[in-house]
Formats: C-alpha cells, structure tokens, sequence
C-alpha cells in the first residue's frame, strides 16, 4: 500500500525490524543507554537543548501534558485555532477548568500575528497561548511561530506549540525561536510506528509547573517525573521499549540525512503535490503562501464523492488517502506527504488520485 495519508506515515523496513529486536528491562542499563540516545537524537531534531520528554502516548496525550502541566483550573488561555486540531487545545482547556479565549480562522487560513496581539491586549490576564504550528486537518503551516514568542512574552505568557506534523518534516528552530513547550508525535514524520509523543520544555514553563503544582492534578503526563526519571535513564511508566528501538534506527537516518536535507526534501515533494492536485483542475483548501510541506488539503469538486474516491484508489490502486475531519468531512481530501518518501512515491500517489478521481466520473 502506498500510505497517503498524514500519518501514520511508512515505517521503512530497516525502522520496523529494528522494532521486532528482542525486550529488555526497562529498568536496566540498556535501555538507559538506549533513551539516552534518542533523547540526544530528537533534541537534534528539536534543535533545542531544553529538556525533551519522550512519553508513551500519541500526540493527543502530548497535547494534554501541555494542558495539564502549564495551567491551572482558572487561568486564562488563549487557543489560536485554524482547523480541527486546534479546537482540540480548546476542549483540553475546557476540560481543565481553564478561562477559554479561542481564536478562530476561516478553514485554509492561517493565524495573523496582530490578531494575537489584540486577544492578548482584550484579556491581560491571559496566561499561556496554545497554537498549531501545522495544521493537519487543512494543510495549513502557520507563519508566525518565529515572531510570535517575543509577542507572547512581553504579555508574561507561555507559549505552547503543537508541532506534532510538522517537527521532523518542517523547520522548527525551537531554541532560536523561544518556544516554551513544543510537542510532536512518533507516527508522523519521524517514520515510527505510532505510540510515542515529545515535549519539549524550557525554563520558563518549568517555573509555570512550579507554580501550578498545588492547584493543578497530574500523573501520568506530569513532566517533572519524566525528567526526574530520565535523569536515572528511565521513564515513570513502563514505556513502549519496541518504539524506542524503532526510535533510535529513525533517528539514525535522519541525521544521517541531515535536518537541511530532509526540510529540503518535503519541501520540494510538497510542491510537487500542490502542481499535481492543481494540474487536475482541484482547488487547494489552504491559502496561498501558507501550503503545509507535510499535507495537502484539497476541495472536492461537485458532483465527486470524496468516499468513494477513497474506496476505488484503496482498492484498485492501493493508496491510501485520508477525507475530512469534522465540518470538513465529504467537503474535502487529504494527500500526506511526509516522513520516509520519494518522488516515485508521490507520482504513484498522484496517478493513483488521477485515476481514482477519473473512475468516481469526475471530468475537469
Ligand atoms: C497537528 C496535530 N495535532 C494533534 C494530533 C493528534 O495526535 P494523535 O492522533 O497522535 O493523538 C495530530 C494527529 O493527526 C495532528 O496532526
């Protein structure tokens, strides 16, 4: 099959039978030295050198430890949301007990830095803003990260970023940048099976635990004892050990690709999808200048059901593309294209779409 959708991405065969290596303890000196490893390894890719938590969870559980370690019931957030992904930081916050200010954009928009600012300046006493920095649902990449840190700190807030399909396919400079807390998942373009999730933490969002220790329930997602337990070579919980073996052979490929290598790469086979989805006469959902390097979202036209797209290039092309989410779902498709890939790949993936489209009726 070849997997077009934006995760869980291709596993190369060297990653998976890297996996199938036999157990060990979780507690013994392997595995320290294994975590070791591939915290060094996602730091890289990180290019940071706050702390970075490796837990055993999908994105979404990432995405929660944001929540649950950097506020407190009662406190203000700002969640700036561009599609469905974004909405989930607004539900986690509710959820929480947190004072919800939630910023919405037209689908296929991404977010404006002077917009921030105003809801910054409407609620003073917003203390953290939660944003997605690639937003799966509608192929949108949001500019703004490299400015929007200096923004959020000079209102004393924290600034949390879900990078889950964009880091390891898409620059993220989270140390130049000044981001508190990034977050990214395995199964997207760090070429893992899904399971394992990442944060990364700098000063300024270890003082907000400090802060909201007393006021705040956590456990399983409490960063702090990540660290405290990578500290001794360990995670709190028993992790998922395979992963962590698939972890490391990934991580080796990439740096032997080099960060520059692999931006270079997406970037080029994204625009590569974008001339093809338009050279069949589709329409892109995200705005110009703004296309993700990761997912391309489109429009189905009239007349096209997007399910029956699916089916005929699943079964008779076996690729696999992913529809909508939420209020987009029967209104648009999604190509993914990102992790382990070649150009062969994404031409077979995009014949396969031809086709498919073709079968389903569709003339342009
Ligand atoms: C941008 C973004 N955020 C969050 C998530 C949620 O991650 P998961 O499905 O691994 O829980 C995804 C997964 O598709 C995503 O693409």
């Amino acid at each position: 099959m070849n997997l077009r959708i934006p995760g869980p991405t291709t596993v190369p065969a060297e990653v998976a039978q890297a996996g199938a290596a036999e157990m060990i303890n979780h507690r013994g000196p392997e595995f320290a030295a294994l975590i070791a490893r591939t915290t060094e390894g996602v730091k890289k890719v990180y290019q940071t050198s706050n702390d970075v938590a490796t837990m055993t969870s999908s994105g979404s559980g990432a995405m929660e430890s944001a929540v649950v370690n950097f506020t407190a019931p009662g406190m203000h957030s700002l969640v700036v949301s561009i599609g469905n992904f974004g909405n989930r930081f607004a539900e986690l916050v509710n959820i929480y007990g947190g004072v919800l200010t939630k910023q919405e954009y037209e689908d296929g928009q991404a977010a404006n830095l002077d917009q921030i600012e105003a809801a910054l300046k409407a609620d003073p006493e917003i203390r953290t803003v939660f944003i997605t920095h690639n937003e799966t649902s509608t192929g949108v990449t949001n500019p703004v990260l490299p400015d929007l840190a200096a923004l959020v700190h000079a209102h004393d807030a924290l600034l949390v970023v879900d990078a889950i399909s964009s880091l390891s396919s898409i620059e993220v400079k989270t140390d130049e940048w000044d981001l508190d807390v990034v977050l990214s998942g395995s199964q997207k373009g760090w070429m893992v099976a899904p399971g394992l999730a990442f944060a990364s933490v700098n000063e300024r969002a270890w003082a907000r635990h400090a802060e909201t220790a007393d006021t705040q329930p956590r456990f399983y997602f409490d960063l702090k004892r990540h660290a405290d337990s990578l500290a001794s070579g360990q995670t709190p919980w028993t992790p998922a050990v395979s992963l962590f073996f698939q972890l490391d052979k990934a991580l080796e490929i990439m740096l032997a690709e080099g960060l520059e290598g692999i931006f270079a790469r997406h970037h080029k086979i994204g625009q590569m999808v974008r001339d093809g989805i338009r050279g069949m006469g589709l329409e892109l959902l995200a705005d110009e200048g703004v296309e993700s390097d990761t997912v391309t979202a489109f429009w189905l036209p009239e007349g096209v059901n997007g399910s029956e797209v699916t089916k005929i290039a699943r079964e008779k092309y076996q690729t696999v593309f992913a529809g909508g989410q939420g209020k987009l779902r029967g209104k648009i498709m999604r190509f993914g294209h990102l992790g382990a890939m070649s150009e062969a790949d994404i031409q077979a993936g995009l014949d396969a779409l031809q086709k498919a489209f073709a079968d389903a009726g569709y003339k342009p």
